[in-house]
Parts: C-alpha cells; sequence; structure tokens
C-alpha cells in the first residue's frame, strides 16, 4: 500500500481518486511537480532533491492557472516527508504534487470551479539511459509561452510533450529537443538543454519558452564551482549538429548525454569530458556525498 495526500487526508494511492467529469481532465487545467529523492543505502536515507524549490515553482505555476493549492509551501513540504517516511521505499522515487481544478464544471474557464491538492510517490530509476541518447529535432514546434505559459509546468502543456517524444519513439530516437516557433532551440522534450563549444557551457535563456529548471539551476552551479564558463543564450538548429559536447537535465533525465543527433554523431562520439565531470558531481551531490551540496538535500532517514 502507497500512502498519498489527498483533499487533506493521508490515503491509500487507490483512493485518491476522481470522477471523469472533473474539469482537469476534461480540459488540461491542472498544474504538477516532479521531484525526486535518492536512496544511499549506506546511510539508510532518502535524499529529497531542492524540495523546498520545487513547491515554491508549484506556487508560482498555480499562480499563473489561478489555482488555489490550499497549502503553503511548508505544509506541502511537510506532508511530502510524511508520506516518503510512512512509505518508506528503499529505492529511489519520484514525488508528484499535483493541484488542479476539481469541480465537475463543463464551462472553459479558471474562476469559479473548485480546486483539489494531491501528492503521490512512485519507485523511479532511470527515465532516460545516462550513457549516450539518440535524439532528433521534432518536428512539433515548442508550445509558445503566450499560447501555453512555459514557465508554469501544467498539465495539458504536456500534450505537447507526449506528441513529440512517441514521434521520437516510433522514429527509433531516444528522446526530442523542441524548437520554438522562432526556430531557435528551446529545450527537450521533458528537460532543458546544455551543449559545450570550446569548453563554455551554453544553455537557451527562461525567455526561450522554456520549463525554468531547477536541475539547469542545479547544473549551473556545479559549473561555476568547478570554474567553467556558462553563458545564457539562443541557440541555432544547427549549433546542436556542431556542438562538441550535448545533454539533457531535468530531475526526471537526470544528466543525459546526448550521443548523436539526427544521426550524426555529436563531438566525437561517446560522453564528453564536461559532461562527464557535471554528471558525476551530480550523480554525488544527490545522493548526500558532497557536503558543499548538502543544502540541497531534505533527508528522510528511515
Ligand atoms: C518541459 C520541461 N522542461 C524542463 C524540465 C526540467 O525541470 P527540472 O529540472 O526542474 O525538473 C522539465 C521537468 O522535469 C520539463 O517538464
Amino acid at each position: 500500500m502507497s500512502l498519498a495526500f489527498f483533499k487533506g487526508r493521508f490515503i491509500p494511492l487507490e483512493e485518491a481518486t476522481v470522477s471523469i467529469a472533473a474539469h482537469a481532465l476534461n480540459y488540461g487545467t491542472g498544474c504538477f511537480e516532479g521531484i525526486r529523492g535518492y536512496y544511499n543505502a549506506d546511510h539508510n536515507t532518502l535524499y529529497v532533491i531542492k524540495l523546498q524549490e520545487h513547491f515554491e515553482r508549484f506556487m508560482r505555476s498555480c499562480r499563473i492557472m489561478r489555482i488555489d493549492p490550499g497549502y503553503s509551501v511548508g505544509e506541502l513540504c511537510d506532508a511530502t516527508l510524511h508520506i516518503l517516511k510512512e512509505n518508506a521505499t528503499p529505492s529511489d522515487v519520484y514525488i508528484r504534487p499535483l493541484a488542479f481544478k476539481a469541480d465537475p464544471v463543463i464551462k472553459v474557464t479558471l474562476d469559479g470551479i473548485g480546486d483539489a491538492t494531491g501528492i503521490f510517490t512512485v519507485p523511479l530509476g532511470d527515465y532516460l539511459p545516462t550513457n549516450g541518447i539518440h535524439v532528433m529535432v521534432s518536428a512539433w514546434r515548442r508550445v509558445e509561452d503566450n499560447a501555453i505559459p512555459t514557465r508554469a509546468k501544467i498539465t495539458g502543456s504536456y500534450v505537447n510533450t507526449a506528441l513529440a517524444v512517441a514521434d521520437a519513439h516510433l522514429g527509433g530516437f531516444d528522446d526530442a529537443i523542441f524548437l520554438s516557433e522562432d526556430g531557435h532551440v528551446a529545450e527537450g522534450s521533458a528537460a532543458n538543454l546544455f551543449l559545450v563549444r570550446d569548453g563554455v557551457l551554453v544553455t537557451t535563456p527562461g525567455t526561450e519558452n522554456i520549463l525554468e529548471g531547477i536541475t539547469r539551476n542545479a547544473v549551473m552551479q556545479l559549473a561555476a564551482d568547478l570554474e567553467i564558463a556558462t553563458q545564457v543564450r539562443t541557440i541555432d538548429r544547427t549549433e546542436l549538429y556542431v556542438a562538441d559536447e550535448l545533454f539533457l537535465v531535468g530531475t526526471g533525465v537526470q544528466v543525459a548525454p546526448i550521443s548523436r543527433i539526427d544521426h550524426r554523431t555529436v563531438g566525437v562520439g561517446g560522453v564528453g569530458p564536461v559532461t562527464s565531470q557535471l554528471q558525476n558531481r551530480y550523480f554525488e551531490a544527490t545522493r548526500g556525498m558532497l557536503p558543499r551540496y548538502r543544502n540541497w538535500l531534505t533527508a528522510v532517514e528511515y
């Protein structure tokens, strides 16, 4: 039995259900987060990454969508820690907070519809391989911020992701890279993107229809500490083909090196030195092995 938090109560996940008439199920009017906990068997501890930052972004998403989650960041963090402690899963876990328009209302708007909030957890290993993936530039464009706000994590906007990922998989690729309508690189399907050219790390700006990623910030901090220069700037599609290194970052994908893109080898092939350094540091930091980054983690001791 996995314990969930739903509508103010701690209940078994199977009982945390909604009506087929729920507004969010019909119209995609929900906001969510994806948070990881890394289990360190030697410490018998689960380290939850950037818990508060995720709930702060959750609040910002809800503000854009005029959803009242009904709880403060502190209360949501506490509810999450309670579930994790009760579930005591001895493996890496993924935590999914969700707030949505819950009432059975046939009217496409945001106001006058009751909201509900839930949190559940599932065991989760690697979402994508971490030793080199083959990606394609999608024919689908990244949804524009003025169409569906991209800096909010909105359930309905993941139709965009699903379309791109489904095509990528059918074409034999591991994942997709989105361009914005103006033809510049936005991000991965559910991850931010970095490239390395001449030793400089480059990522797209927050104004390029990306989700402002928490892992992206973490990786920029790791890079600064390793004295790797970072630029935040617009990236052209063909820069992806001439980059020395390319990788995706996100809570789900972690740090996922890209070894091929659109049937072209990235750099000299394999996992490049900058990617490898950042990936190692990220995995060590998230398992509680680097004191410098312990403030990223909330420990749940089993
Ligand atoms: C569209 C999109 N971009 C980027 C990210 C990466 O964000 P974060 O590092 O905060 O998980 C995600 C989610 O994980 C995402 O869904």
